[in-house]
């Protein structure tokens, strides 16, 4: 029988060990230890020297970030089952806490699904309030046996984490993990977009090179986010901020083109009716001349002259001109360019008409008559990047969800072009400064009923009535556009205390009120996420003699107390009876069972002959 812990499992594997572990196994020792020394003398057999120099990143405290990227989820997973009813059919999910816990628990479930990846992180500007914090609390002696530190670093370093830095090391350290966990979310043809500004892009570009590779890199974007330009600012009107896009395998990248946009499409005209439809008049020659002065021998006289230099070939010009596409006019020619031809634009890396900062603003108060929130991206910004990255199914994370917009984008642009795609966003709920941020405050106060504000009930509100404007606005679309979203959050883990009777280790004697049930549909939700199951996807109950379990994608959970052989024999049978109850994993919860029943459980499924012919073995795991 295996055994699991609760949580234990649900961390993300490091993936520098993994490849060392496949290929040099025999470096590792009986408890997967590396053996250095072994390795390099195995290298340098093989001719490769090591340099004591080497380009790489460092910043104070990596070792912590590190740890925290491969660490065990602390949490478990609770689904809002009210809210998740009255939206059943949706395939999106808001999820509420920490991203670093959420993406843990993302992290088999939605490996390798996401196309795109777009995250607005905090910028780190003194003004944003970014301070590091975290939950975990390592002694100095777990920390310096996990990081394989000294003990003056471990202390050092567990001072900091109390310390509530915003420097460039606290920065890295907080994006260093989520950073490692997202890329293994993503698919091998896909792409991740963070906006940033001069704060820490030269930071984040350095770890991104670390975390996804230079190679692959894709482009560093600039937005231009001010229209106006700010004549009180010292040196310069600082009016940009930046899109890092990196994929996770350049080779396999593969971008879309964009459609024009409304107003170079105005451009394009057709004066003369010409049946090829409209065109836009293009110079066929460069504005820019070639002269010099030569000397007219019948006039006795030095001349300028000055000759335009042709942008075709001869042999172009011709071809043009026999496709009728040349336009004589004022002494010039044109060539017709015929939007036919020229539908689709590759993307720039200067965006300088995506909308602005204002903008965003201006959308906020239309949903909800005050700027509630003031660090929004404007829609047309996400639009851009969902229409060059993403297709029609696709599905889109940002776990930087602030106000939402990037749901509020999913939902327009399939409503735009008849779309699937499914987003999922994380927010923390941050609690909304009384005196900092008051209209916000009083908002969620008066408005949505809610004691202790925070930016989470704006992001759920914000998708709620952007769902409903959008339903508004394609009436005729509606019924298969999915405007909804599923809510679930991290809740703290409760390890149930019970004390095994001495004389009879059959009887594990709990606290009864120390696990409900609601933290037995928590371990539910968690585990199912953990084996690969999307939170989307709900556990068929399945209630036989008094005894319910939990079944889907060939996976069968036993978490409820009392389970008896009589059970035992029930389950057998519908195995072998039932063509389509074909368990070949079972999973039970160790706490509730006696320890003589899960003996028994384990044993007969192992040995149990299956009728049905397969082959394969049923898995019995015992988590506790
Ligand atoms: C700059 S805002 C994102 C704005 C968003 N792009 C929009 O258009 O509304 C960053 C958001 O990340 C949230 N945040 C910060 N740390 C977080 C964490 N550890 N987990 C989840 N959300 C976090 C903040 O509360 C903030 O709302």
């Amino acid at each position: 029988m295996k055994e699991q812990k609760i949580t234990e499992n649900i961390k993300v594997k490091n993936n520098d060990l993994e490849i060392l572990k496949n290929n040099f196994s025999h470096c590792f020792d009986k408890s997967w230890d590396f053996d250095f020394d072994k390795f390099k003398k195995e290298l340098s057999q093989n001719e490769i020297n090591f340099s004591k120099e080497s380009y790489s990143m460092d910043w104070l405290w990596k070792s912590y970030a590190r740890l925290l990227a491969t660490d065990n989820a602390t949490t478990s997973l609770q689904e809002d089952k009210e809210w998740n009813n009255k939206n059943k059919n949706s395939q999106n999910l808001l999820l509420k806490w920490d991203n670093l816990e959420v993406l843990k628990h993302l992290s088999n479930a939605y490996r390798e699904q996401v196309k795109m990846i777009y995250i607005d992180p905090p910028y780190n500007t003194w003004s944003d309030g970014f301070v590091y914090q975290d939950d975990r609390k390592f002694s100095v002696s777990e920390f310096r046996t996990l990081a394989w530190v000294s003990e003056e670093k471990a202390k050092s370093i567990l001072n900091f984490v109390d310390s509530k830095s915003n420097s460039h090391s606290a920065w890295l350290t907080f994006m260093y993990p989520r950073l490692y966990i997202a890329k293994q979310l993503l698919k091998d043809d896909w792409v991740i977009f963070i906006s940033i500004d001069d704060n820490e892009v030269a930071q984040l570009r350095l770890l991104m090179d670390e975390i996804f590779w230079e190679e692959n890199f894709v482009a560093s974007i600039i937005w231009k986010r001010k229209r106006w330009r700010d004549n009180s600012a010292k040196w310069f009107s600082k009016s940009h901020e930046y899109i890092l896009v990196f994929s996770k395998n350049k080779d396999m990248l593969s971008t879309n083109f964009l459609e024009l946009d409304n107003n170079t499409k105005k451009a394009y005209k057709n004066p003369d009716n010409d049946i090829r439809w409209i065109y836009r008049m293009l110079a066929v020659w460069a504005r820019w001349t070639q002269s010099g002065v030569k000397y007219d021998f019948t006039n006795k006289e030095w001349k300028y002259f000055w000759e335009r230099l042709w942008l075709f070939s001869k042999n172009n010009l011709t071809k043009m001109d026999n496709e009728n596409k040349l336009l004589f006019k004022w002494d010039n020619i044109y060539r017709k360019l015929f939007i036919t031809e020229n539908k689709w634009k590759i993307p720039e890396t200067i965006w300088d008409n995506t909308s602005n900062s204002a903008n965003a603003s201006d959308e906020i108060k239309v949903l909800f008559k005050n700027i509630i929130f003031d660090t929004a991206k404007p829609i047309p910004y996400i639009l851009e990047i969902l229409k060059i990255s993403t297709q029609k199914n696709d599905l889109i994370l940002d776990f930087f969800a602030g106000s939402g917009t990037t749901g509020d984008a999913v939902m327009q642009l399939n409503a735009e072009d008849w779309g699937e795609r499914k987003y999922i966003l994380v927010q923390i709920p941050e609690k909304i400064d009384e005196k900092k941020s008051r209209v916000a405050y009083d908002f969620v106060k008066d408005e949505l009923w809610v004691e202790v504000p925070t930016i989470f009930d704006i992001t759920k509100e914000r998708l709620v009535r952007a769902g409903e404007k959008i339903r508004k606005e394609n009436l005729e679309k509606s019924e298969n556009l999915d405007l909804g979203f599923k809510i679930f959050e991290t809740v703290d883990v409760i390890v149930p205390e019970f004390e095994e009777d001495e004389f009879s280790e059959n009887i594990k004697m709990f606290d009864e009120n120390n696990l409900s049930e609601q933290d037995l549909k928590n371990i539910l939700v968690t585990w199912k996420t953990y084996d690969w199951i999307p939170l989307t996807k709900d556990l068929e109950e399945i209630e036989l003699g008094w005894y319910t379990w939990y079944y889907l994608n060939n996976k069968l959970y036993l978490v409820d107390k009392w389970f008896k052989t009589k059970h035992l024999t029930k389950l057998l049978n519908e195995i072998d009876e039932n063509k389509i109850f074909n368990p070949n994993i079972i999973i039970a919860f160790w706490y509730n069972f006696e320890s003589k029943i899960l003996r028994e459980l384990s044993e007969n499924i192992q040995k149990y002959p299956n009728k049905k012919g397969s082959e394969e073995n049923i898995d019995f795991i015992s988590r506790y």
